[in-house]
């Protein structure tokens, strides 16, 4: 996609969201450059507990994920999404040290981010055989999935969490499309807990959190010639404990009209656009999403709180 093709769907998509009768605007445009940067602050929130709890469980359990994983043979990881690859590395160091032949695939549509992930991996492990690919996940899948070697999908961090049930549904399917019989999923999930605790993460009392829903406002300011005032908006995030879902609004405190990409777009007093949704499972909500998508779960792995679970299906045959 060239950056102009980019600029257009981006344009289309922020203008389909906000003349909706329900306004929104997706969450994956949140991380442009100071999204990136308010991601790795809110990371290290202490209201913010998931990647704490990721790594603690990758810790704890790294050598019963090998033993799921690893059958003798040699195999790929393919991490989609793969970050600064911080909470990934601890389960590479244990393969590597265990003398576990492997490939790493990390997949990230920043060529930055994979620059820089190479770099460091590469130093901090100079016998890991690693082979990045830069794009959109299923574009990466429908070229590498060729591989006659066992392949398993690390879907990390919760991310499957930014989508709806039937979104995530959706993506799952999709991907086991790509994947040969005896290929894993190894899955990062968010599990339901005290509602107070899911609803401080993303309402942290320094406001990092606002400002990550607010960006989004600066950044079409900036790309779409818009000019919304974030004063004028409430961060409002609110979760509903029975289907899990945290979904975080922001809401116009006053009748206003703001100009985008030369399109008025009205808002009434208290009227809301939805950003973001961030699910929490339970393991009924996850035994229907794995059979819905056609995997088979063979083993979880969580903390020790049971706030956060990694776990590990196998595409159904
Ligand atoms: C990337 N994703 C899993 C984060 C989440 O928890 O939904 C994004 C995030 N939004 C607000 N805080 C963090």
């Amino acid at each position: 996609m060239t950056q102009t093709e980019a600029t257009t769907i981006f344009e289309e998509e922020i203008l389909n969201g906000l003349k909706a009768r329900n306004k929104f605007l997706s969450s994956k445009y949140f991380y442009d450059a100071r999204g990136d940067e308010l991601f790795q602050q809110i990371m290290k929130l202490d209201e913010y507990y998931l990647t704490r709890k990721e790594h603690e469980i990758f810790t704890t359990h790294k050598e019963a994920i090998l033993q799921s994983i690893y059958d003798g043979e040699t195999f790929r990881i393919i991490e989609l999404g793969a970050g600064d690859g911080s909470k990934t590395k601890i389960l590479l160091k244990h393969f590597l040290k265990q003398g576990i032949d492997f490939t790493y695939t990390p997949v990230d549509i920043s060529g930055n981010v994979l620059e820089i992930l190479e770099t460091n991996l590469k130093a901090e492990m100079p016998d890991l055989k690693m082979e990045s690919f830069q794009g959109d996940y299923f574009d990466a899948l429908a070229q590498i999935s060729t591989n006659p070697e066992k392949d398993v999908v690390f879907f990390l961090g919760s991310t499957i969490g930014n989508f709806t049930e039937e979104e995530a549904i959706g993506f799952m399917s999709k991907l086991r499309g790509f994947l040969k019989p005896s290929d894993m999923l190894f899955l990062g999930v968010d599990l339901k807990k005290d509602p107070s605790i899911i609803l401080n993460a993303y309402n942290d009392h320094e406001g990092v959190t606002k400002e990550f829903n607010l960006n989004l406002l600066d950044r079409i300011n900036d790309e779409l010639e818009a000019n919304f005032e974030r004063d004028q908006f409430q961060h409002y995030p609110y979760y509903n404990p029975h289907t899990g879902e945290c979904r975080s609004y922001l809401i116009s405190k006053v009748e206003q009209e703001v100009v985008v990409a030369g399109e008025k777009i009205h808002f009434r007093a208290w009227e809301a656009i939805f950003m973001e949704i961030s699910k929490k499972y339970d393991a009924v909500q996850l035994e229907e999403l794995a059979e819905k998508s056609g995997f088979k779960p063979l083993n979880g792995f969580h903390d020790q709180e049971s706030w956060f679970a990694d776990i590990l299906w196998e595409k159904e045959k």
